[in-house]
């Protein structure tokens, strides 16, 4: 069996969270509030950056979305359905990137990037040949027989994004996926990273704690309160991030709302 590029229904998935909420209940002490009435829509093709508040719950949206933790009440709707089904369903529509890299030190950048492949059964010789042809396209050809140890910090990075393309999901999720590198290295892995989503006309979220990462990669920008709630919404106009005028007033109105709702370390962080 073969992964499956297409959604079943042949239309762009587009993400609906109706009244979501999650909390914890910790074995002993409080219960912590992780997502509070969350309800917003990531349409076909979308690119959306979510800022919010460290602790704010940002990151177990994304394990709801992946169908890892379920929600309290409320809803989420991938491709018109509900999330649970979208993932048994579909297997690998949704890949994720997380901040740190999870290529198993064993493996070759090839046979790492090409794992999920393997897990969903395409043979051996075609899924090599798949993920050599995607590190060819983030530029690690020529270390498509290295370890992992053999590579530097945004180089493994560059194999993570090759591994979730590597699957064709419909969807990515970036949790901080650059904040682990030095600015230099991350400017150039989310320039290479955007042209690559646009030519797969990817749909992708990222969470981030850069709000200059957010104007350059989202169309629009989520701001959540803490616990994870809409407090404010901006759509970002093309060629925003090469605007310092429009940059600045952004960060500003990212700020004020950040604080106005409750949470000013985001707003701090990028004094
Ligand atoms: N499995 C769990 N059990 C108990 N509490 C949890 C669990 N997972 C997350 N939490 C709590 O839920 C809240 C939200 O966590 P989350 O990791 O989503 O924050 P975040 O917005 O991603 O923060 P950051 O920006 O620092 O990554 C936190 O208070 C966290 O301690
Ligand atoms: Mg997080």
């Amino acid at each position: 069996m073969h992964a499956d590029p297409q959604s079943v229904s042949g239309a762009r998935p587009i993400i609906r969270v109706r009244h979501a909420c999650k909390s914890f209940v910790p074995f002993k002490g409080r219960s912590v509030e992780a997502i509070r009435d969350l309800t917003f829509d990531v349409a076909a093709s979308d690119y959306v950056a979510i800022v919010g508040p460290t602790g704010a719950g940002k990151s177990v949206l994304f394990d709801c979305l992946l169908g890892l933790k379920t929600l309290d009440s409320g809803t989420i709707q991938i491709d018109g359905t509900q999330v649970a089904d979208y993932v048994r369903r579909k297997s690998g529509g949704i890949a994720r990137i997380f901040q740190e890299d999870r290529l198993l030190p064993w493996l070759s950048a090839t046979d790492n990037v090409a794992l999920g492949l393997q897990i969903r059964g395409v043979p051996e010789k075609e899924r090599r040949a798949q993920a050599r042809d995607w590190l060819e396209k983030v530029g690690l050809g020529r270390f498509a027989d290295a370890l992992p140890s053999e590579l530097s910090g945004g180089m493994r990075q560059r194999a993570n994004i090759a591994r979730a393309f590597a699957i064709r999901p419909d969807i990515i999720l970036l949790d901080e996926a650059f904040s682990a590198l030095d600015e230099i290295t991350a400017m150039k892995l989310r320039s290479d990273f955007q042209t690559l989503a646009h030519a797969q006309k990817m749909t992708f979220l990222i969470i981030t704690h850069s709000i200059e990462e957010a104007i350059f990669l989202g169309n629009r920008i989520l701001v959540f309160g803490s616990p994870a709630r809409l407090v404010h919404e901006i759509d970002v106009p093309p060629g925003a991030a090469e605007d310092r005028g429009l940059v600045d007033s952004i960060r500003a109105e990212i700020r004020q709302c950040i604080s106005a709702s409750g949470r000013d370390d985001i707003a701090s962080r990028q004094a």
